[in-house]
């Protein structure tokens, strides 16, 4: 058990980013009730997650993970949660194929919902409103009674969450996740759209690998791979009583887990080594993310591991880089030095959403596609020339044909974000612009396996396959 650390020991430090509940009497009541449900994941599936991402730390596997900014009660939808995990899955199979490694799947989604601010409060037509911290917090519409946090949102958030888990664990091992299927889709969206050659002759090799192995008698019907997938979630663990109220001890091994979701992270605005959100972390057994900012020296990164993975436990850290397209090049290469010479094991992972926020001429908070994809390179090419394994991308994202993100196939434009920008926080790459993020990102994982090709033995092959 970790020293001195209890699931409320994070009550002794400072904290960032948490809401300032009116009502404190209400709050301890709905932490109570919350303490007593059922939890949301179990921790043999947290440690299943681990094992697959210390895969990914040893350069032998890709990490993707993405949804929502923030998930909405509104939008709360068996339409929302197909889209978003039908295009999830099409993007993984891009990158299965094209990396020739398992790529483990972590959406951000059932229970992404509470976020961190620049700034307490925003004024409006000239009245000062509390800012809106996520659904599980306030309300998005600006009114003074709708801004104030209310406890009943985290009853909402978790019943919200149980029923999106529910679906998603569906999908992934009913027949909805079948490889064919998910092919079909692809060839679907690559007839409607402008897409290169160079896509549909990927795409075309996709679909005469499935046909060989139909013919070796490997379908979806004598092989369980082709039919089901492991899907796990995550989201940031920003609301501590909240995540405090959903820890549990594991039976298993004594352990303390987060039960709010398989994976939890760390923002960029909240990773102070001496504050709440990292003494909370470093006592759940979870894997853990930990975003990577301009802001991030590579002494106070390796005082973080230190903290986060005392035992250097491979799948336990996920470093996620978030520079922004002109700063990963400055930035990345001295964390991954840092982290190289004090022989820590982690997954690196690259967000190119977070650095590459701008407003658009229109006016609307917006990134432009070309960004998203140049920070990409710059952080696949850094990788590269350390000898190091690029081991995921992080992306916001939704499965809808959303205008929030310029740029594409498509060529959104200043213009058209006004058409459909449905987003609760930061804006989303939609279903063409993220299944396009997974080609580009697929030619790059060419290039690297091209360099450093891996030789799988079958016993890694199964593994990875479990
Ligand atoms: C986010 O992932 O939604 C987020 C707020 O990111 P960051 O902490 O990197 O700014
Ligand atoms: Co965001």
């Amino acid at each position: 058990m970790t020293a001195n650390w209890t699931p409320d020991s994070w009550r002794n430090f400072p904290v960032m980013q948490m809401p300032d509940y009116p009502d404190a009497e209400k709050l301890k009541a709905t932490e109570g009730r919350l303490a007593g449900f059922p939890p949301l994941v179990f921790a043999g599936e947290a440690r299943k997650l681990k094992r697959k991402l210390a895969r990914v730390a040893e350069g032998k596997g890709f990490l993707l993970q993405g949804g929502d900014c923030a998930e909405s009660f509104a939008e709360h939808s068996a339409d929302n949660i197909r889209d978003f995990f039908r295009v999830f899955l099409q993007m993984a199979v891009v990158l299965t194929f094209a990396g020739r490694q398992p790529v483990v799947k972590v959406g951000r989604i059932a229970g992404q919902f509470a976020k961190p601010r620049s700034s307490p409060t925003e004024t409006i037509g000239g009245v000062e409103y509390p800012i809106y911290r996520g659904d599980i917090v306030n309300d998005s519409e600006a009114t003074i009674a709708g801004r104030l946090p209310d406890p009943e949102r985290q009853i909402m958030a978790y019943r919200q969450s149980a029923a999106t888990l529910n679906l998603l664990r569906a999908f992934a091992q009913g027949g909805y996740a079948n490889l064919e299927h998910v092919h079909q889709w692809t060839l679907g969206f690559l007839k409607d759209s402008p897409a290169s050659e160079q896509y549909s002759a990927m795409s075309d090799r996709i679909g005469e690998a499935l046909s060989f192995m139909r013919a070796c008698g490997i379908t979806a019907e004598t092989a369980p791979q082709l039919r089901s997938t492991d899907f796990f979630t995550s989201h940031e663990a920003l609301l501590l009583g909240y995540e405090q109220a959903l820890t549990r001890v594991d039976s298993t091994s004594g352990d303390y887990y987060a039960t709010s979701g398989h994976m939890l992270w760390i923002g960029d605005r909240t990773r102070q080594p001496d504050h709440a959100h990292v003494e909370f972390a470093r006592g759940v057994k979870n894997p853990i993310g930990l975003k990577c900012g301009p802001s991030l020296k590579p002494d106070e990164l390796i005082k973080l591991i230190d903290l986060l993975n005392p035992e250097n436990e491979p799948g336990r850290l996920t470093l996620i880089a978030r520079f922004g397209a002109d700063k990963v090049d400055k930035h990345l290469p001295d964390l991954i030095r840092a982290v190289k010479r004090e022989g820590r094991v982690v997954v690196w992972s690259c967000d190119p959403m977070h650095g590459n926020t701008v407003k658009s001429t229109t006016g609307y908070k917006t990134r432009p596609f070309d960004s998203i994809l140049k920070e990409v390179r710059g952080f696949m090419a850094i990788h590269q020339a350390e000898g190091t394994h690029a081991g995921g991308i992080h992306v916001e994202m939704t499965g809808k044909d959303v205008t929030e993100c310029t740029g594409g196939l498509r060529a959104l434009r200043d213009e058209d974000l006004n058409d459909r920008y449905h987003t609760f926080c930061d804006p989303r790459l939609n279903a063409a612009q993220a299944l396009e993020l997974s080609f580009l990102v697929a030619e790059e994982l060419k290039k690297e396996q091209a360099l450093n090709p891996k030789k799988w033995d079958e016993d890694e092959a199964f593994e990875a396959a479990e």
